[in-house]
């Protein structure tokens, strides 16, 4: 059994691609999958043109078959590797759920766009990463167009991130020009070459020696050679060294290689860290320990004629089996995982086996919550998920009155899914704020209150515009005039400001406080 877990183990990827809208994460997910031959034309990805209408849609894009990168997580095979890929809802569906997901990878391709560099989606993105020590590839994309220079590009990942990056790959061009890379590791030149397979843009591979490439890139090469940071895979392991690769993914110019480089970089599911009943530290073996893992995100009702809620839950060790009795933590009983789906390629399937690295749905009856351990042995509980500053805040009211107790089913149900997070004003009573990291949150939150608990609602936007969780003695915190102090579901202060000029100014007025951003 060992062995076979070891086997399966070493065969898995499970990452997540974080990036800011437009940058090209759709369109290289779509890559992959074509590459991994998932899929068999460009274009299959649903959900990337109606992404723009996704807020009243988001509930039925769910259901849409074929490739649906709105699903939670894929797994496909790319080379006899088994790769998960996770969902990191980005545009304005940008949320919570896409900083708690990302816990549940191993590793994060980190696409920023030759033109724009790094943008501020990606910043915050990166700062989870940072934060869990997740290591993060750096594809350079849209190589293609006029963009900026790669060095220059590479000192600003360095600069805003506070990490250190090492080109792997080096564009021979740009824009129009953009014929190829050089692999640096292999001291090759790869030309690409457009053709067109079953109406499919491809690009033919042509190897060359590195004595071949223009002078200019010669140059270039040496001077990094002297210059640059040295690859580490144990520095990249740690999170301290990103390996860049520069590409265009639309035409598929450097994407195969990348992902080659992928595979044999990203690591494989390891152990994790859990805490004891008693309160100490324990890793977590992926193969020796018997099956356990986290539920790191809620969904309800992803299919409406079973108006089923699902849990997904990331596997952290050991082989999970379908009908497994786990016991669940928090719950301090026994529990029956029947029915688990997983993705394979988009089609919700039941799954049979499931081992680290992989996610699996259950469906909820209520019995789950995010950040809930469930395991074989029990004794332990995975650490908790990091929490996130909102950034915005409204009041919310059904528009009948008469409503008002499915108003209050609906809202419990979906704070209690983290859809969204409902703050308490400080002194007045019975006073509640909702508060979301971004935008969609409140939309999908109405969308369904309506569609779900036959509720129509009416919002009212406040203009704070961030926050922070206040650590100290809150009697002595002096707010600012426009400061507003709510009280989260765990009772901990809250502070919301109107401006990031208004929280800074608070700080130096309480230099006595702690302002947390990230609960981790
Ligand atoms: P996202 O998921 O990160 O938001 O980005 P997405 O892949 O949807 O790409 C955003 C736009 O950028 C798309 O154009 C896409 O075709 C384009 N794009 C992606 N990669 C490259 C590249 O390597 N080179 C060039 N030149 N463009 C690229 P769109 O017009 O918004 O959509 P579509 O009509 O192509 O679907």
């Amino acid at each position: 059994m060992e062995e076979s877990i070891r086997a399966a183990i070493a065969k898995r990827r499970t990452f997540a691609i974080i990036s800011h809208p437009d940058a090209g994460k759709t369109t290289l997910t779509e890559k992959l999958l074509l590459y991994s031959g998932a899929i068999q034309t460009a274009g299959m990805v649903k959900g990337r043109k109606g992404r723009k209408a996704a807020t009243s849609d988001w509930m039925a894009m769910e259901q849409e078959r074929g490739i649906s990168i709105t699903s939670s997580a894929m797994q496909f095979t790319y080379k006899d590797i088994i790769v998960n890929v996770l969902d990191t809802p980005g545009h304005e569906d940008f949320s919570e759920d896409t900083y708690r997901t990302l816990t549940a990878a191993d590793c994060a391709i980190m696409v920023i766009d030759a033109s724009k560099g790094v943008e501020k989606q990606t910043r915050k993105l990166f700062e989870v990463c940072h934060l869990r020590k997740i290591p993060v590839l750096t594809f350079v994309n849209k190589m293609d167009m006029p963009g900026r220079e790669p060095l220059d590009l590479m000192h600003e990942v360095e600069n805003v991130l506070q990490i250190q990056s090492c080109a792997l790959n080096w564009p021979i061009g740009s824009g129009k020009e953009f014929q190829g890379v050089v692999d640096r590791q292999a001291c090759e030149c790869i030309y690409f070459e457009k053709t067109s397979i079953g109406g499919a843009q491809q690009a033919n591979m042509i190897r060359k020696p590195l004595s071949e490439a223009p002078a200019s890139i010669r140059e270039e090469l040496e001077l990094l050679d002297l210059a640059g940071n040295p690859f580490d895979h144990q520095q990249f392991l740690m999170g301290e060294l990103t390996p860049v690769f520069f590409a265009s993914a639309l035409t598929n110019f450097g994407v195969e290689p990348f992902f080659d480089a992928f595979i044999h970089l990203a690591p494989s599911p390891h152990a994790r860290l859990a805490n004891r009943t008693d309160g100490t530290e324990i890793a977590i073996d992926p193969i020796r320990t018997p099956f356990s893992g986290y539920v790191f995100k809620l969904q309800a009702n992803m299919d409406r004629r079973h108006r089923d809620n699902m849990a997904f839950i990331r596997v952290c060790s050991g082989r999970f089996e379908r009908d497994l009795v786990v016991k669940h933590h928090r719950l301090g009983r026994e529990i029956r995982l029947s029915r688990p789906h997983g993705m394979v390629a988009g089609e919700r399937t039941t799954l049979d086996y499931a081992y680290p690295g992989d996610i699996i749905g259950v469906i909820n009856p209520g019995l789950f919550a995010i950040g809930d351990t469930l395991s074989v042995t029990g004794g332990f509980q995975f650490k908790p998920l990091p929490q996130f500053q909102p950034e915005i805040f409204a009041k919310l009211y059904p528009k009948d009155v008469g409503k008002r107790k499915a108003f209050d089913k609906g809202i419990f149900q979906l704070t209690d899914e983290g859809a969204i997070q409902l703050l308490r004003h400080f002194e007045r009573e019975g006073d509640h704020i909702f508060a979301a990291v971004g935008k969609l949150q409140f939309e999908v939150m109405q969308y369904r209150l309506k569609d779900e608990y036959g509720v129509e609602t009416i919002l009212t936007p406040l203009p704070y515009q961030c926050s922070a969780w206040i650590l100290g003695d809150i009697d002595r915190f002096e707010k600012t005039s426009t400061c507003l102090v709510a009280q989260d579901r765990q009772n901990r202060p809250i502070a919301l400001f109107t401006s990031q000029w208004d929280k800074q100014y608070c700080m130096k007025q309480n230099p006595n406080h702690q302002f947390v951003d990230i609960l981790a």
